[in-house]
């Protein structure tokens, strides 16, 4: 196991990330910041006043972190990544919510690549390593009138972290915790960046995630595992088989009806666990 007294701090600065990074555009741009309210607040409003496409917002602390369905996003200084990525993307409103999904899938990627880990994707929005939360994401549209003005995601990463609140001690975990090993910051957010962005042109080509469903399967935790789904108009459980090419969740009830579960305002658990 780690020795934290051994573990040297990672530091993280603009110039790190941008030597580590081999995007043609994405994150060309970044906005460093020591300390923010949200690094999704920055980024809407970074896009609002004209920065480019691809901007990425890092902040080292958030006083006000968002979660996904209104929770709040505990954001320390020193060992996590907060970081959005700002994207005007030309598609219609109802497709935005792909976008998480891809950011899921960059994000694993550059988890294994960096630290070795078989990170999953835990439908929609988080990824997981051992059956335990390692990495949230949470996509938020900005419209005007009825187009899509910004999209803007934000990824929070537990990446060199050793202690959490109690509510979340038994389901969050860390690439530390995980791997033994303290993992550099810079490194993970580049590969995050790397991956996003051929996937991205693919889907901004192709408008739907039909390039991505093989790769997106192997790494779902929740495929082949009977699920809880969790809508505001009730709940329901089944057996998770896979994604649709627009993203949904196919889900097989009981009763042999196969529902697609769009991610909006919905929650999937494990029935024997958070997985
Ligand atoms: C969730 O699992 O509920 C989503 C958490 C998303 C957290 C990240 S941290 C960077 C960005 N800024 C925020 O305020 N939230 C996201």
């Amino acid at each position: 196991m780690f020795d934290r007294r051994k573990t040297e701090p990672d530091v993280l600065t603009k110039e790190k990330i941008s030597s580590r990074l081999t995007t043609k555009w994405m994150a060309h741009e970044i906005v460093y910041l020591q300390t923010c309210v949200s690094t999704n607040l920055d980024a809407k409003e970074l896009l609002d006043k004209g920065s480019l496409n691809g901007t990425l917002v890092i902040a080292e602390e958030q006083t006000g972190g968002r979660g996904r369905r209104g929770r709040s996003w505990e954001s320390p200084p020193g060992h996590c990544i907060y970081m959005t990525l700002g994207l005007k993307p030309d598609i219609e409103t109802d497709k935005a919510s792909m976008l998480t999904l891809i950011m899921a899938y960059a994000t694993a990627k550059a988890i294994h690549k960096v630290t070795g880990l078989n990170a999953q994707i835990k439908w929609p929005n988080d990824i997981v390593l051992n059956g335990k939360k390692v990495c949230g994401i949470l996509t938020e549209m900005n419209l005007e009138q009825t187009s899509i003005k910004s999209v803007v995601t934000g990824i929070g990463i537990n990446v060199n972290q050793t202690e959490f609140k109690e509510e979340i001690k038994d389901t969050a975990t860390s690439l530390l915790l995980e791997g033994g090993k303290s993992v550099s910051r810079a490194d993970l957010i580049a590969w995050t960046m790397n991956y996003f962005e051929e996937a991205y042109e693919q889907f901004i080509s192709v408008k739907n995630l039909s390039f991505l469903k093989e790769e997106y399967e192997n790494l779902l935790a929740n495929r082949n595992k009977e699920v809880r789904v969790l809508e505001p108009k009730g709940e329901y459980e089944g057996v998770a088989l896979g994604i649709s090419d627009t993203g949904e969740l196919i889900v097989k009830r009981a009763d042999g009806e196969a529902v697609f579960v769009y991610a909006g305002e919905v929650s999937v658990r494990g029935i024997y666990g958070y997985v």
